[in-house]
């Protein structure tokens, strides 16, 4: 690991959800076992005025509630922890300045900061201008802005937010988060691609017949209608999440493991997807029904939600990538609210052998196919499913999965927000979203969220999805992620 310098993490939205939930917890986190104490000071910023005693407090029960309590929590927010209200407009960005510059020389620190905004999307605008104008764009030391999601709402909103961002910031200086990109198996499947030649050099239209990608919640809105009413799922999950999951497992060899060798790839693999056949696309919207036995209402029985709302809560869709590689293997895409399991699963499917020499066998071999699933939710690791030999005769042949765990594997593994908070400090950008990575996403999506008079089907809570999914996508067999 390299050394983290000393620097000020400041958090802009101080007294909301996520600071207090993740942030604080995973900072401390990198702070106790990552080793950084001496570097890590934390100044929060909101409209709010609750002074360095109030954010104090806030903190302290915030590490409280992820498990952390004792002197050292205490003393590490009296000593490095502090606040400044900034309600609004320029001059509350020079006073802010002027705190910055304050706690700097207070503790002896070298100019370094981090800037994360942790603000609803609507914010990101103005704070980023008026930092720019307070000349906190560049400073003493380095300078790194951290843009939580969702970036932009579409593509032209998304363009118009980096070409804000580049009037202050230079591209070297942005970290755009999908925690998605913090998470060990998401990370593990450019270990699992390029370091075993095993899989790679079956990973092509050759041998594989098609991928899969399921990101699956079996909760509703949880209070959060009001935010989903206008977002729905491409723009929920597909856009980010499930295209980083598409890109990596896609993408070609980076030339070395460095963010813009792989975040190149990535992009790469993106623009190679052909435009979305809109007849592919299967909408859903969740009506009442029933999970793990008990009863659950339906989409539009939420009050935040509009009585004739044509939100998708489901998407379903086949995707083509025009290239060497995967030319002619589908790409299945899937994620829904109200599905049976919570659970995020990638799917590789191999052809079957191109002769069944087991004539006769009770299950013949050509009913069985090596797939590889790799599991990022609930439990992270992946399995290998390949045909043994049943004991005994007559010959029979089984699908038998081999499987690597995670949590068995190395007990421990770092929440999501943990490591991407540690590469910000370390100035690494693999693990962030460069500004043509998420316009490309956009391109690729757009023309769906404007298309008019698209078709929303309901499908009863706990089902996995409307019942035309399988055939409008052409799908040969059944999807490999069902029931875990
Ligand atoms: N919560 C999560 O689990 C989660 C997960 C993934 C991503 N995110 C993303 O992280 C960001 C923050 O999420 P959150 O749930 O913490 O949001 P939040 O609670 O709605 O807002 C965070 C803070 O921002 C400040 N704020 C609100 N409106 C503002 C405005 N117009 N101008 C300046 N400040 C404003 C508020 O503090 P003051 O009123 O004190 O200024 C509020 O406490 C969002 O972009 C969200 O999409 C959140």
């Amino acid at each position: 690991m390299q050394p983290v310098e000393p620097h000020l993490f400041v958090i802009f939205g101080a007294t909301g959800d996520l600071t207090s939930r993740k942030l604080i917890p995973s900072i401390y986190r990198v702070l106790t076992e990552d080793g950084v104490v001496a570097a890590h000071n934390l100044l929060g910023v909101s409209r709010s005025e609750i002074s360095d005693d109030g954010f104090r407090r806030q903190t302290n029960e915030a590490l409280h509630n992820a498990g952390y309590d004792g002197s050292a929590v205490e003393d590490w927010c009296q000593r490095r922890v502090f606040y400044e209200a900034t309600p609004a407009g320029t001059t509350d960005f020079e006073n802010l300045r002027a705190r910055i510059e304050q706690i700097e020389s207070d503790l002896g620190l070298p100019g370094n900061r981090i800037f994360y905004l942790a603000l609803p999307p609507g914010a990101f605008p103005s704070v980023i201008e008026q930092l720019g104008q307070a000349g906190l764009a560049s400073g003493p030391g380095w300078t790194r802005l951290v843009v939580e999601k969702p970036f932009g709402h579409d593509l032209a909103t998304a363009r118009e937010l980096n070409t804000h961002i580049h009037s202050y910031f230079d591209e070297q200086q942005v970290y755009r988060i999908d925690h998605y990109l913090g998470k060990e198996t998401v990370q593990n499947l450019l270990a699992f691609r390029f370091a075993n030649l095993l899989f790679e050099s079956a990973w092509n239209r050759d041998r594989v017949e098609s991928i899969e990608i399921t990101v699956a919640e079996s909760l509703g809105t949880e209070g959060r209608a009001g935010y989903y009413e206008n977002s729905g799922v491409l723009r929920d999950m597909v856009q980010n999440h499930l295209t980083q999951l598409l890109s990596l497992i896609a993408m070609e060899a980076p030339n070395a493991f460095e963010a813009d060798d792989i975040r190149g790839e990535k992009v790469d693999v993106l623009e190679a997807i052909l435009p979305i056949d809109i007849d592919q696309v299967v909408y859903g919207q969740y009506v009442a029904g029933s999970i793990d036995g008990q009863p659950v209402p339906g989409y539009r029985d939420d009050p935040d939600v509009a009585d004739a709302s044509q939100t998708p809560t489901f998407v379903a869709m086949r995707l083509s990538i025009a290239n060497w590689r995967w030319e002619g293997v589908p790409v299945f895409l899937r994620s829904g609210k109200r599905l049976p399991h919570k659970t995020t699963q990638i799917a590789v499917t191999f052809r079957r052998p191109p002769v069944c020499i087991f004539h006769g066998v009770k299950d013949e071999c050509a009913l069985h196919q090596n797939v590889v699933v790799i599991t990022l939710q609930p439990n992270e690791g992946f399995e290998i499913r390949f045909d043994v030999k049943a004991p005994g005769s007559p010959l029979r042949l089984l699908s038998q999965p081999l499987h690597f765990d995670y949590d068995e594997a190395f007990q421990k593994i770092p929440d999501a927000y943990q490591t991407l908070i540690l590469d910000v400090m370390e100035g690494d950008q693999t693990l962030f979203v460069r500004s043509d990575e998420v316009e490309a996403s956009w391109a690729l999506y757009t023309p769906l969220l404007e298309a008019s008079d698209i078709e929303v089907l309901p499908y009863p809570a706990g089902s996995w999805g409307p019942d035309v999914v399988d055939e409008r996508l052409g799908l040969v067999g059944e999807w490999v992620m069902r029931d875990i």
